[in-house]
């Protein structure tokens, strides 16, 4: 996989038989921060997700999934401490994903596409000038899933620089008017920033979208399905 990142997908309804399982892969602190969702649905799906990125991570390092350790940057994102393997996770929904590169950071994000919202308005407050103009040039029916391409797109870049929200938001744009091309337009800070840079957009299933960024160019990407193909 050394060049080519790995992008797995899961839906936690296909995974509830499994729970079991996979409680007894988490540590200790997992263990406790799973008992601290008030809702047993969010308690279970974090439980299947991080049961899931433990038996990924195990299969990739040759390791048992009890055997991973994570550690956290500042800003929450966990992280292997004497492994060069990137990774990242995101979660919406019924679904998860999980991305996987040697190369350079990686980040994913998923995203259920509802429309009980008024896309416009959000867009105004996080987007860039250049992705407001263009989500305002959307045919009305097409607006909500424009605007989650957008979202997943400029998230997926958040969460692989890894800073979460201190990053700048509209100081970069994305395109944002197709489900499965994704282009880094602009980066206002630095030119040239925006061509390091790889940008993929997935639909994994319907209702959702995903994105994942790599800050190398030429990126390739491989997607996986948990349910077809077990570890
Ligand atoms: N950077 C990257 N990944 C991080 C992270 C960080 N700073 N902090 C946590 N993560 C990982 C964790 O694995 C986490 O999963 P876990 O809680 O099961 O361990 C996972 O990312 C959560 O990702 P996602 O499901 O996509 O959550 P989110 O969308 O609610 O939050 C964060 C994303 C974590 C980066 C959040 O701190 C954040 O900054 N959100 C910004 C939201 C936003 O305004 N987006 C605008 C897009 S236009
Ligand atoms: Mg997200």
């Amino acid at each position: 996989m050394n060049d080519v990142a790995h992008v797995w997908y899961c839906a936690f309804s296909k995974s509830q038989s499994k729970l079991p399982e996979f409680e007894l892969l988490l540590s200790k602190d997992e263990k406790k921060r799973a008992a601290n969702f008030k809702f047993k649905k969010d308690r279970n799906s974090y439980i299947i997700s991080r049961g899931i990125l433990r038996a990924l991570l195990g299969s990739y390092l040759g390791l048992s999934p009890t055997e991973i350790e994570f550690e956290y940057t500042s800003y929450g994102k966990p992280y292997l401490s004497h492994n060069p393997l990137n990774f990242n996770v995101s979660h919406s929904g019924d679904m998860a994903a999980f991305a996987f590169f040697l190369e350079s950071e990686i980040g994913v994000d998923i995203e259920k596409i509802k429309d009980d919202f008024d896309a416009l308005e959000l867009a105004r407050h996080f987007f860039s000038k250049n992705e407001i103009e263009s989500l305002e040039k959307q045919p009305r029916a097409e607006l909500s899933r424009a605007f989650y391409r957008c979202w997943t797109r400029k998230e997926s870049i958040i969460k692989a620089e890894g800073s979460g929200l201190s990053f700048p938001l509209n100081k970069f744009t994305v395109s944002l008017d197709n489900d499965h091309q994704a282009t880094l337009a602009a980066t206002d800070w630095e030119a040239t920033e925006k061509s390091k840079w790889s940008l993929f957009s997935f639909v994994p299933q319907e209702h959702y979208i995903m994105a994942i960024a790599t800050r190398k160019k030429n990126t390739t990407v491989q997607y996986f399905n948990w349910h077809t193909i077990q570890v």
